[in-house]
């Protein structure tokens, strides 16, 4: 099938960049982006570029090349489905928050609406294509409601998951390690190949059975992740036996075999899908009554916890046992640097620790402001909506958020941080002048030379 036009449904950080990047190298097929929330089109579709919902390096100038010549973003769902050949599913599937496996599973209402939605309204034949993360043999479910409808019409599943990190979204999705493809029907697989083929090298695009790409995607991330919580562990007996984190990570990094990526101790990892993918896949797991290896992944994530509370633990005790009153700087609120996305940022975590000992927090991000923060902790239910307003404020530069701090806590490894006017910092601080680096991003002789007392994960 020749596919003239895509439409996707989810236009959130997923949608958004890789739909975009399809439109740039594809100018011959139009590329439909539709979403129920009308709030995040109209930033999508807004002339200040700087306003997109999503901010990725790179992104805007393919939102200017493209948006309205081959791509578009609206709420017709209905007329975007009809039109495509190919449908992309990038909606969320985020951890359950209720019933049977709440806090574990992933919710898949959204995509199971979006499913019902094509059945709804397709008119002619489709091929659909999951872009979600999802649990392995969920096409199932999705074949089961696409061939019932009854209506004739013949539906393709595909699984083509997205293995693009946030900040570096652009440049993964024009260089993909590989483009994963799995399905049954080889004209559906070879359409979607053919989509990719415009910019990716044929050998670098991957069919496998449906289950096998689905579950490949959990996979890789349940790996990434326990390289994170692997070199954490060691963080924290580096900091017991004066070894040092970063001299360990450079020193078995250089193993071939093991190379030196997703070595980098930090406060612990964030983001969207790391722990909600981790989790859906013990659940998994557990509901195949697969224990061991179900305790083996959970505890990638009581790791990372474990990391989060003791960075807080530690800023505390070094603070003679009290933040109550203090003003504590913190730089960085996004999970990672280059993104504006703060979903399970260790941040989050470590100033909800910080308020229930009533520190008083001032927050710079260069990408995330005030009513994002609020809501973040809001959303966690600690504490009032007041209590967090009262606890929490984010500075609109970072040195009014560092002055007359007590300390400083370094929470995203943004690379303005580096380039600050540490000196004049450290003479507008509290003495002495603490800061707790926890992304081992500032020179810790240079901090000391200034006067800092200065501590860094695993050294
Ligand atoms: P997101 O929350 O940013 O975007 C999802 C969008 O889907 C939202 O705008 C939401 O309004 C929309 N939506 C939900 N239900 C809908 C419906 N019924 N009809 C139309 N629109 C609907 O999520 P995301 O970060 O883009 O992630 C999407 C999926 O991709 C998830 O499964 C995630 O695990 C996976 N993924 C994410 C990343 C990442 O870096 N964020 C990378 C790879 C894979
Ligand atoms: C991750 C994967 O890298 C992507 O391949 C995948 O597509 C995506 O999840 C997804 O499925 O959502 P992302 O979460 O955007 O991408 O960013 P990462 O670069 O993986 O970082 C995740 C977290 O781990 C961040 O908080 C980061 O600071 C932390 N991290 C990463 C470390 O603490 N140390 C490292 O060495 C690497």
């Amino acid at each position: 099938m020749t596919v003239k036009n895509i439409c996707c449904i989810g236009a959130g950080y997923v949608g958004g960049p890789t739909m975009a990047v399809i439109a740039k190298k594809n100018p011959q097929i139009n590329v439909n982006i539709v979403d129920i929330n009308q709030e995040r089109i109209d930033a999508w579709n807004s002339k200040d570029l700087s306003k997109l919902p999503v901010y990725e390096p790179g992104l805007a100038d393919i939102v200017r090349d493209c948006r309205g010549i081959n791509l578009f973003f609206s709420t017709k769902i209905d007329e975007a489905i009809n039109t495509a050949e190919m449908i992309f599913i990038s909606v969320n599937t985020p951890t359950k928050t209720y019933g049977k496996g709440k806090g574990m599973a992933a919710d898949l209402k959204y995509v199971e609406l979006c499913s019902r939605k094509i059945a709804e309204v397709a008119k002619t034949d489709k091929i659909v294509v999951e872009k979600s993360t999802l649990p392995v043999r969920t096409a199932e479910a999705i074949k089961s409601i696409l061939h019932n409808t009854g209506n004739g019409i013949n539906f393709h599943i595909l699984s083509n998951p997205e293995f693009l990190a946030e900040g570096t979204a652009v440049q993964d999705l024009l260089n993909p390690d590989r483009v994963l493809i799995g399905g049954e029907s080889k004209e559906a697989i070879e359409s979607l190949s053919k989509v990719y083929g415009s910019w990716v090298s044929e050998d670098r695009i991957l069919t496998t059975n449906l289950w096998s790409s689905e579950l490949s995607k959990l996979t890789a991330n349940a790996f990434l992740a326990q390289r994170v919580s692997s070199i954490n562990a060691i963080s924290e007996l580096c900091e017991h036996t004066e070894a040092n984190v970063n001299e360990v990570a450079k020193a078995i990094g250089m193993d071939s075999r093991i190379g030196p990526k997703f070595l980098k101790a930090s406060v612990g990892f964030g983001g969207s899908c790391f722990q909600k993918d981790i989790l859906n896949l013990v659940y998994i797991a557990k509901s195949y009554g697969l224990k061991e290896v179900a305790d083996y992944w959970e505890q990638v994530v009581i790791m990372n916890d474990h990391q989060k509370r003791r960075f807080s633990d530690n800023l505390i005790k070094t603070l003679y046992n009290t933040v109550s009153g203090k003003k504590i700087a913190m730089l960085g609120w996004a999970f990672k640097k280059d993104t504006n996305d703060t979903r399970e940022s260790a941040a989050i975590y470590v100033a909800d620790h910080l308020l229930n000992e009533q520190a008083n927090i001032a927050v710079y991000d260069p990408q995330v402001f005030e009513q994002k923060v609020l809501n973040d902790l809001n959303y966690l239910n600690t504490r009032t909506e007041r209590e967090n307003a009262e606890g929490i404020y984010s500075a609109s530069t970072p040195y009014e958020a560092m002055k007359g701090a007590h300390a400083i806590a370094i929470m995203t490894e943004w690379d303005e941080f580096k380039d600050y006017d540490w000196q004049r910092i450290y003479d507008n601080m509290k003495k002495p002048a603490f800061v707790f680096d926890g992304r081992s991003l500032l020179d810790k002789e240079k901090m000391n030379k200034i006067g800092f007392e200065y501590y860094s994960i695993g050294q």
